[in-house]
């Protein structure tokens, strides 16, 4: 196979953060391990499912970007070292501890035991927009509810949920602010280590005075056995918060407009809402909110379909691409929300499988599918084409802003 270079500007453009399908299924048939060409990024791109799978799995990618090598240097930039040191950034036996103490938090068994809460929210957001005709589902809708429910499950206190969405709102939104790149830069760090010091200190405070939330349960954990650090403590509260509400809200604004932009499949849903739980899947599958996995490092020499990729090189498993694999799911660009649910990889594969997946599913599945019964003459605010996304840099698709009426 001739290699195959992509230039990454090509990566970063308006146009393939508006539609990058065509773009995976060019690289998927001509350059199914495709490196990418740009200085910060000495990287490689996996697109197709086999691949992906095989990737995900491979412990000589691997997932520590704080060891020995540092190479959360070279991928997040300086000053980055505080927040980002989890369980997504390290591999067994350190992911094992870590994401072991948390697990039991989000086992299908506790996280049903939500939905009455979970709906109430669904509810009272959508009481608020119902009278108005018009909204911004991203920040009336799809945005606030996951915060809200992984916020009220760590324990973060309700006067504090505005500031904590505020934060976390400048570093989801970095890149296309309209400050100049220093200036964002400068936003972000400044959000980060505010977000830092705010878990900080609210360890500290439910030490001091425990409730029954997530953060005093890890508190406890740690004091007992000595299972998690002080700072694995915040490191862990800070990737709840943010895995937990970013990408259920990019996920859900996108399966909203896949639905208004795919009228047959919204009325199939509208007809049977019984397909809901299959119709996520394939919401998921069709236009997910990760579209590459989070960056693994080779520790060794690999050689993937006969591309030689060297040691210390980043490798992204570019999830939306292998979910639209012709050999895995058939007329992959088709929505079709009866498809059988085939094995896509929207929450990841292998060690790293995403632990809120239980949660994600029922957010998503209470959230829209109240939207269709409330807001039954639902149709986009503004043509499908003029949405402001998130920019191609962003390591999420979703959108900015998603006008509607009803
Ligand atoms: C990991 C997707 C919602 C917590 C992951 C991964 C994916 C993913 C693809 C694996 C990343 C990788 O291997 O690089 C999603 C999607 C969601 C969602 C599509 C919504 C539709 C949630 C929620 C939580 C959550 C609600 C709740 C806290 C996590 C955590 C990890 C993770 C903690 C890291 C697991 C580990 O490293 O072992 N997610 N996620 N996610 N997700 Fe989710």
């Amino acid at each position: 196979m001739t290699e195959h270079v992509v230039p990454a500007s090509e990566l970063y453009t308006d146009e393939f953060a508006a539609d990058p399908y065509p773009t995976f299924a060019r690289l998927r048939d001509e350059a199914p391990v495709c490196p990418v060409g740009s200085p910060r990024f000495d990287s490689y791109l996996i697109t197709r499912m086999d691949d992906a799978r095989a990737a995900l799995t491979d412990p000589r990618l691997s997932k520590d970007l704080y060891g020995p090598g540092q190479h959360y240097l070279r991928i997040f930039g300086p000053n980055s070292e505080g927040l980002n040191r989890n369980m997504l950034n390290s591999d067994p036996p350190e992911h094992t501890r870590l994401r072991r103490i948390v697990s039991q938090a989000f086992a299908p068994r506790r996280i049903e035991a939500l939905r009455p809460r979970v709906a109430q929210i669904v509810d009272d957001l959508l009481d608020k927009i119902v009278p108005q005709g018009q909204a911004e589902l991203m920040h009336d809708f799809a945005i606030p509810l996951p915060m809200r429910v992984i916020s009220e499950l760590l324990g973060i206190p309700v006067a504090d949920h505005d500031p904590v969405l505020d934060w976390t709102q400048v570093i989801r939104t970095s890149g296309s602010s309209g400050r100049t790149p220093q200036e964002d830069r400068a936003a972000v760090q400044d959000a980060q280590l505010r977000l830092h010091h705010y878990f900080v200190d609210l360890v500290k405070a439910k030490r001091a005075d425990p409730a029954d939330d997530l953060i005093s349960a890890l508190i406890s954990a740690c004091d007992q056995d000595g299972k998690l650090s002080e700072s694995e403590l915040v490191t862990t509260s800070f990737l709840l918060l943010f895995a937990g509400h970013q990408t259920t809200a990019d996920f859900i604004g996108n399966a909203v407009v896949a639905l208004l932009t795919h009228p047959d499949q919204l009325d199939l849903l509208r007809a049977r809402p019984e397909l809901l739980p299959s119709a996520i899947e394939e919401l998921l599958r069709f236009d997910g909110p990760l579209p590459v996995a989070s960056p693994r490092i080779a520790t060794e020499d690999v050689d993937y379909r006969g591309v030689h990729i060297p040691s210390g090189s980043i490798v992204g498993v570019v999830i939306n691409a292998a979910n639209h694999d012709p050999a895995h799911f058939t007329e992959p660009d088709r929505l079709d929300l009866c498809r059988e649910r085939g094995p896509h990889v929207g929450f990841g594969y292998g060690v790293h499988y995403c632990l809120g997946v239980s949660l994600a599913r029922m957010e998503a599945q209470l959230g829209i599918g109240a939207l269709l019964r409330r807001l039954p003459g639902l149709r986009l605010g503004t043509p499908v084409a003029q949405l402001r996304r998130l920019p191609a840099a962003s390591p999420f698709r979703g959108l900015l802003e998603l006008p509607v009426r009803f």
